[in-house]
């Protein structure tokens, strides 16, 4: 009898981690981690003939949503570090697409759930939506190479 207290209390601990954890994404909600998979190579994106948006990566509109359109490479975000800033509008469905032109880096936008690997070959889909207006970090959680500590950038919420 005493064990089923036990563990209906050890579910609604766990619950109660999870909501904590979701709480926790500082209004961001994240609606899907999906990789496509194997339709472009790392060369293709090295040398910008992918044929598709990755050959002029940023932010696009499709079908009135917004994408956004990233390469990884060492040691780099394009756009994303430097003063080429990811620029994204506060309160809309935003769909990150992520690929990589040379080895595995790693997408994370700090202070969310925005997390995913980048693999090349794939593409590494993330949606999300920001309600609060501010500047977010980005950074390469993957190690990369001798300046993977540097790889980072940022997310500006407007
Ligand atoms: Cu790119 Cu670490």
């Amino acid at each position: 009898r005493f064990e089923k207290v036990w563990l209906g209390a050890a579910i609604l601990l766990i619950v109660g981690f999870i909501a904590t954890i979701a709480y926790g994404s500082v209004g961001v909600g994240v609606g899907m981690v999906d990789d496509t998979g194997g339709q472009i190579s790392a060369e293709e994106v090295q040398n910008g003939n992918t044929g598709t948006q990755f050959d002029d990566p940023g932010v696009v509109k499709e079908d009135g949503q917004y994408v956004v359109y990233v390469v990884a490479r060492q040691f780099q975000f394009s756009p994303g570090t430097g003063d080429t800033p990811i620029r994204v509008p506060a309160g809309e469905n935003v769909t990150f697409k992520v690929t990589s032109a040379d080895v595995v880096h790693g997408f994370s936008v700090v202070e969310t759930n925005i997390n995913t690997m980048v693999i090349p070959g794939q593409v590494s889909e993330v949606s999300a939506r920001f309600n609060e207006p501010g500047t977010y970090g980005l950074i390469c959680h993957e190690y990369c190479g001798a300046a993977h500590h540097t790889m980072g950038g940022s997310v500006e919420v407007v």
